[in-house]
């Protein structure tokens, strides 16, 4: 089981999360961060860049990143840029998205000493990353088909469900799982059924994020 730490507001959850951002860089400059996309994290990048910190020698990982034209609007690339990396001082060949072979990628991270802090969303079905349910807790960095919720859920930020890409590259959830310290962020009512499933339920594959459970260095934060 894993606390849910319930905070009042979105800004007080944005600010929570670029809070231990921010020490964890502030006290290691050589930090390497896995990093989320979607709805959730928006307002923690929000804080984090008017926080003004030195990212020169920070090492940023995504988490995911749709199979599609990576300067599409809607690309996790086209977002990070956006919300974070044009906005700091991040050098561009310090941030990383998943790249084949995806060998090469996860050797990456074990190179850089591994992951310090891997900041996480979790979706409506419980996915965490594009970790969809029935996803091996021993899976690694890999190309996946997206699941028809979250195909669902996303398709607010496409015209429609017939532009939402059907495919991403994600971490797997052994990699994740590989980082010293994760922080999962939800925000919505929609979202605290799975997260009571995740924390608190049975650890199964049929719930990708219930392995969180397993990991002895997580913190929860909700609100609705
Ligand atoms: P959201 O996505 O922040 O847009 O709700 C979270 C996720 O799917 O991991």
């Amino acid at each position: 089981m894993k606390t849910i730490n319930k905070l009042s507001s979105y800004k007080e959850l944005s600010s929570t999360v670029a809070d231990i951002v921010e020490e964890q860089i502030t006290k290691h400059p050589l930090s390497k961060l896995v990093l989320p996309t979607g709805s959730t994290p928006l307002g923690m990048y929000e804080e984090l860049v008017n926080k003004k910190l030195d990212w020169s020698t920070v090492i940023t990982f995504n988490l995911d990143a749709y199979l599609m034209n990576i300067t599409h609007p809607q690309s996790y690339q086209s977002y990070m840029k956006k919300n974070l990396f044009d906005r700091t001082n991040i050098y561009p060949n310090h941030s990383h998205f998943p790249f084949r072979p995806f060998s090469a990628f996860e050797d990456k991270i074990v190179g850089s000493m591994g992951i310090d802090l891997c900041i996480l969303g979790i979706g409506t079905n419980g996915h965490i990353a594009f970790n969809e349910p029935g996803s091996s807790f021993d899976s690694r960095t890999r190309v996946v088909h997206l699941d028809e919720q979250t195909i669902k859920d996303n398709s607010r930020f496409f015209g429609s469900v017939d532009d939402v890409p059907t495919q991403a590259i994600t971490m797997g959830l052994g990699t994740i799982m590989d980082s010293k310290k994760i922080v999962l962020m939800a925000n919505g009512v929609n979202k605290l059924n799975i997260l009571n499933v995740a924390m608190n339920g049975e650890v199964t594959e049929d719930v990708p994020a219930s392995i969180l459970q397993r990991h002895d260095n997580v913190e929860v934060f909700y609100c609705d």
